[in-house]
This record gives C-alpha cells, structure tokens and sequence, in this order.
C-alpha cells in the first residue's frame, strides 16, 4: 500500500514527510505513537517512500520480542550497513562498538562510548547523504538499543540525521521516554466516514484492515 493509499492519514503524512525534508539542512526526531495496528508502520513507510525519493540513505531496525534480552541486539541490525566503517572510529569508540557487537575479545560493553560511536558512524554517513533513521516497534527493542537510539535522537537536531520511530501505547523504554517530540495516531473513524466518490475502494479497505479496532469509540 502506498502513502496515497492510506485513508484519512493526510495531516500525520505532511509531518513525517516535512521532517524528512529537514534532513538535508539539521535534522530532527520524532515519535510516532498508538495503539496496535491503529497504522504507525503505514506512516514510517511513507517517510521512507519519502527519503528514498529524495535519494536518502535509510537505516532501520525492529524491535524483536523474542531479542528483547540480547543487548545491543537492535543496534547491530540498524548498523549493519555501516560496519565496514567502524575501523574508522576513535579508538576508544570502535573498541565499544566492536566489543558490543562481539567482534573483539574481552571489552566489557560502556554504553556512553557506545552512543557516541553510533552518532558519529551516523554522522559520518549523514555528511555523505542525509540519513533517515527508523526504529520500528520500538516496545520490543533491547533496552542497550534503546538507551543508544535516546541518546541520538537528542543530539540530531545538529546532524544530517532524521530518526523516525514508533511504539505501542502502554509500553516502557527509554527512548519512548526521551522526550522527542511526538505524533500520536488515534483510531480512524472507520464507521462514521463518509464514502463517496473516489474515496470508496479506500474506505472498503481501510474498513477490511482496521476492523479489528471498532470497539474503540470513533472521533
Ligand atoms: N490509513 C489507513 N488506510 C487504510 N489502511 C490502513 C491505514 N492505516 C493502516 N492500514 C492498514 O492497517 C493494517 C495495520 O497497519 P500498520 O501495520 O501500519 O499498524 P501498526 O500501528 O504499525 O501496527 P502494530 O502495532 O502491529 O505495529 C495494515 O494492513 C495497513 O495496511
Ligand atoms: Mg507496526
């Protein structure tokens, strides 16, 4: 489905993609937050249609239940792209991150050094080409990640770095708790839109995929 597809989403469309927009000048980071299946994934794909139409590079990772107590789990997955650059780092930052990945022996992971080292491998790589982070299901990211992804997002608004993420309501984590700014997707009014014209295979849809939350009262 494409971000023209997604029914009644227009104004939270407009934010993500504006927010995009900023990363070639200073970036920014945001939150976006609701209930499951209310459409948070829908949204981070079209900020992805987004950056990829504007030749951005993107990085992602997804909290995984059952990764949940692997450390660091999550940020290996979101630097993947990026490990060829760790060699790179200060000295003291690359031995962090290779010991938080196991790729040397003996170092005990230190989470600071670690946050640094994922902001400057995300700098380095924004100052090549704007990047677009996305932390997706955050509720299931191993708390490391989380505590590293918090500490960028307060510190993008320096960098050519975008960081988008999405979380379940009624769930903890440290960058959920980070004070980004926020977007909070409620339910669509499914059962009291009106369908007409175009907008009715739209509707249908909306109708067939959101179905599951229509005990929620409708705005
Ligand atoms: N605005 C919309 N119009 C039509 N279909 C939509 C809309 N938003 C979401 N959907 C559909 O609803 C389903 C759930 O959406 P999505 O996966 O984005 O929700 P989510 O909030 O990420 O769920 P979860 O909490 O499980 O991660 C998908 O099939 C998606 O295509
Ligand atoms: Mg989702």
């Amino acid at each position: 489905m494409t971000a023209h597809e997604l029914y009644g989403r227009e104004s939270a469309i407009r934010i993500v993609e504006d927010l995009v927009g900023t990363g070639a000048t200073g970036g920014g980071a945001l939150m976006v937050r609701g209930q499951a299946g209310v459409g948070k994934s829908s949204i981070l794909a079209a900020a992805r249609a987004r950056a990829d139409a504007r030749g951005m590079g993107v990085l992602s990772t997804t909290g995984v239940y059952s990764e949940m107590d692997l450390p660091f789990a999550g940020l290996h997955q979101l630097l993947q792209p990026l490990l060829a650059d760790i060699p790179g780092l200060p000295a003291l930052q690359r031995d962090a991150l290779e010991g938080a990945f196991g790729m040397s022996d003996g170092v005990a992971p230190e989470l600071f050094l670690i946050a640094l080292a994922t902001l400057e491998l995300l700098a380095d790589a924004g100052s090549r080409t704007p990047v677009l982070v996305i932390a997706e299901d955050v509720q299931w990211l191993d708390p490391s990640t989380s505590e590293v992804l918090a500490f960028v997002a307060r510190r993008v608004s320096l960098e050519p770095i975008v960081l988008l993420a999405a979380i379940r309501d009624g769930w903890a984590s440290a960058l959920g708790t980070a004070d980004l700014r926020e977007l909070r997707l409620d339910p669509l009014a499914i059962y009291t839109m009106r369908v007409d014209g175009g907008d009715r295979r739209l509707v249908t849809r909306a109708r067939r995929s959101l179905g599951a939350l229509d005990w929620q009262p409708v705005r």
